[in-house]
C-alpha cells in the first residue's frame, strides 16, 4: 500500500512516497525543499514569502518524490496531506494541492495533524513503536506530551505555556549571532562549551590534588539559567528560560563585557535538556505507559537525546528516536501517520479545509 505525504506547514515544502509492506513502512522517497536560505534573510519564517515560495516548489516535490520512488499516481492508495496546525497561507498551498491531486486520481485524502505526524516519523524506525505509548514532541512550535492510545488517538497530557523549545533555541541564538534556525549552530557551541567546563573541572581537580579538595561533580556554570519545567504537573515554561538568557547577554554587552558563547550554549543547552526531561517520570506515570518517542525538529539534538535516554534507562521505560534525518519537518512522517489514518477509514471530503489551530 504506497501513500503520498505532502508537508508545508512552515518552511519546508516536503512530498513522499511511504509502502506499507507486511515487514512494515518503507520510505521509497521523501523530498524535502526547505526556504531557509530565504527566511533567514529576515532572521525567521515571514508567511507570506513561506506561502508563496511553497506555491513555487510543491509541484516539483510531489512529481519528484513519485520519480523517485518509481511510483505512479494510479499505484497509490491515498494522499495524506498536513491540514493542521501551522501558518495558514503555507499549509493552504498543500491542502490545495493534495486536493486538485486526490480529485484528478480518484484517491481518497487522508488529513494529518502536523504533530501527529512528528510522532509518526518513531513508525518508520526498523524496529517501531505500537501504540499505546507516551510521546514527547519538541518543535519550533510544541514541547508537549502526548498519551497515544491508538495509532489515530493522541491526548495531550502537557506542555508549554508559552514558548516552545525550538522558538527559545531561535530566539536566544538570534541575540548571540547565530542565523535563523539557531538550534542546529546552538548545538555545535554547546559542544564545544561542554568540553571547556570539562577541562576546568580537571584543572581544578590537578590544581587541587594533595591539598585535601573535594573532585568537583558539575561545573561551575557561567550562568544561573532556570528550568523550563514547572514545578507541578507536566507543563513547561519557555519564557522564563528566554528571558534570563537574553538578560544575561544583554548585561553583559551592557557592561562591555564579552560572553563566552560556547558556555553559555552549553548553559542553556543543558537547561533545556535537564528541564524536559525531568518530566519525562512523571508523564509516564499519568499515562501508564512503559515506552517513550521523542520527536519533533528539537529531537535532533544530540543534548536532549542523550538526556532523555538517560532518563528513560533510569526509569527502565522503552525509549524510541527517530533518525535527525527525519526529526524536522517531512513528508515522509506525514504519509507514515497517513497509512494509520488510511486503514481507520479516516478519509476527508474535498471540503476539508487548513487550520492554524490544533
Ligand atoms: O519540527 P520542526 O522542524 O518545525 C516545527 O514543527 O516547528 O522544528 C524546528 C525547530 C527550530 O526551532 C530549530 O531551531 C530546532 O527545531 N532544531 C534544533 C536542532 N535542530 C533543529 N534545536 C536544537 N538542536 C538541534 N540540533
Ligand atoms: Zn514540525
Amino acid at each position: 500500500m504506497k501513500i503520498l505525504g505532502i508537508e508545508s506547514s512552515c518552511d519546508d515544502t516536503s512530498a513522499a512516497v511511504v509502502d506499507m509492506t507486511a515487514g512494515g513502512l518503507a520510505v521509497l522517497s521523501n523530498i524535502v525543499s526547505s526556504q531557509i536560505g530565504i527566511h533567514r534573510l529576515y532572521g525567521g519564517v515571514v508567511p507570506e514569502i513561506a506561502g508563496r515560495a511553497h506555491a513555487e516548489n510543491i509541484s516539483g516535490a510531489v512529481y519528484g518524490a513519485l520519480e523517485a520512488a518509481g511510483a505512479a499516481p494510479d499505484e497509490l492508495s491515498a494522499v495524506a496531506v498536513t491540514t493542521h496546525p501551522g501558518l495558514i497561507g503555507a499549509l493552504l498551498v498543500g491542502v490545495n494541492f493534495a486536493k486538485a491531486f486526490a480529485f484528478a486520481h480518484s484517491l481518497p485524502l487522508i488529513p494529518v495533524n502536523h504533530i501527529h505526524a512528528h510522532t509518526a516519523a518513531a513508525y518508520l524506525l526498523p524496529d517501531p513503536p505500537e501504540p499505546p505509548f507516551l510521546s514527547l514532541v519538541v518543535s519550533g512550535g510544541h514541547t508537549s506530551f502526548y498519551a497515544v492510545d491508538s495509532y489515530v488517538s493522541y491526548r495531550e497530557i502537557g506542555g508549554t505555556r508559552d514558548d516552545a523549545a525550538g522558538e527559545a533555541f531561535d530566539k536566544v541564538g538570534r541575540v548571540m549571532g547565530l542565523p535563523y534556525p539557531a538550534g542546529a549552530a546552538m548545538e555545535e557551541l554547546a559542544f564545544a562549551g561542554d568540553l571547556k567546563y570539562e577541562k576546568m573541572i580537571s584543572g581544578e581537580e590537578t590544581a587541587g590534588r594533595g591539598k585535601g579538595r573535594k573532585k568537583s561533580k558539575a561545573p561551575r556554570r557561567i550562568s544561573d539559567l532556570p528550568s523550563p519545567a514547572l514545578r507541578e504537573g507536566l507543563d513547561f515554561s519557555f519564557s522564563g528560560l528566554k528571558s534570563a538568557s537574553l538578560n544575561y547577554l544583554h548585561s553583559a554587552q551592557m557592561r562591555g563585557e564579552s560572553v563566552d558563547t560556547e558556555l553559555f550554549a552549553s548553559d542553556f543547552t543543558a537547561a533545556v535538556a535537564s528541564g524536559i526531561s525531568s518530566k519525562i517520570a512523571e508523564a509516564l506515570s499519568v499515562s501508564g505507559f512503559s515506552s517513550l518517542v521523542l520527536a519533533g525538529g528539537v529531537a535532533a539534538n544530540r543534548h536532549l537525546r542523550a538526556a532523555v535516554a538517560t532518563e528513560c534507562e533510569r526509569l527502565g521505560a522503552k525509549l524510541f528516536l527517530p533518525p535527525v534525518s527525519l526529526c524536522g519537518d517531512n513528508a515522509a512522517m506525514v504519509a507514515a501517520q497517513g497509512v494509520y489514518g488510511y486503514r481507520n477509514g479516516m478519509s476527508a471530503d474535498l471540503y476539508v479545509n487548513a487550520s492554524a489551530y490544533d
